[in-house]
């Protein structure tokens, strides 16, 4: 279903901001909102998680440099944050995006696949780099370090899953069906296998380590990253 937009370049810049967040205070928990902004929309974030602590999930569709799409879905702000509650949302949209790149490029639409697999592209791309560099080391820190444990095979994963969505996008930009069909296959058996480890193995495990406090900081540190 697609997810109406907000595009914060046609608001006057003097109101932009408060009009932005009235937008954003109107969902109801589970209703998604995808912001168009004309910079990186940093402050917005830092502002949100000051005055709506725990409200919203959000991360990039697409980051420049013409437009900046940001992804928001809100949340019930009194059930507890969680990693695996951030992360299993990020995966559910970016199979979405998955879908959607795959039903465009079968039906002929090659505009519509080209945009839906940039922003697959972006919202995946950023997911493995916030494992990677933020989400992993917290654990491994917290736990005195892994060797060659679950973080190490899930960072090899990463590089197979980056390849597989190269493919994709260079297959969609080729208008090349097989090399999608191709593409979408390898997707789908290795990022979406790893998402399915991730969310019943790894992501809680994260989240039975940290006390509440420390997992709040956590989410914040990948919301922001
Ligand atoms: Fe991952
Ligand atoms: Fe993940």
């Amino acid at each position: 279903m697609a997810i109406s937009e907000l595009d914060g370049r046609t608001i006057p810049h003097e109101t932009r901001l408060p009009a932005i967040m009235d937008a954003l205070a109107g969902l109801a928990p589970g209703e998604s909102l995808v912001l168009v902004a004309p910079h990186h929309p940093a402050k917005l974030l830092q502002i949100l998680l000051r005055e709506f602590p725990g409200r919203f999930e959000f991360g990039p569709l697409e980051c420049g440099p013409a437009a900046w799409r940001w992804q928001f879905t809100a949340r019930d702000p009194s059930l507890p944050r969680s990693v695996t509650g951030y992360l299993v949302w990020d995966h559910r949209r970016m199979e979405d995006l998955l879908d959607e790149t795959s039903a465009a490029a079968n039906a002929g639409r090659w505009e519509d696949a080209q945009r839906c697999a940039s922003r697959y592209a972006t919202a995946l791309r950023r997911h493995a780099d916030v494992e990677d560099e933020v989400l992993f080391p917290a654990y491994e820190n917290a736990c005195g370090g892994f060797g060659d444990g679950p973080t190490a095979h899930m960072r090899a994963e990463h590089i197979q899953v980056r390849a597989g969505i190269d493919s994709l996008v260079r297959a969609v930009d080729a208008r090349d069906d097989a090399g999608v069909r191709a593409a979408d296959e390898l997707l789908r058996r290795v990022a979406i296998e790893h998402h399915a480890k991730e969310e019943e193995i790894l992501f809680p495990s994260i989240d039975e380590t940290f006390p509440q406090p420390e997992l709040d900081a956590l989410v914040q540190r990948l919301l922001l990253a």
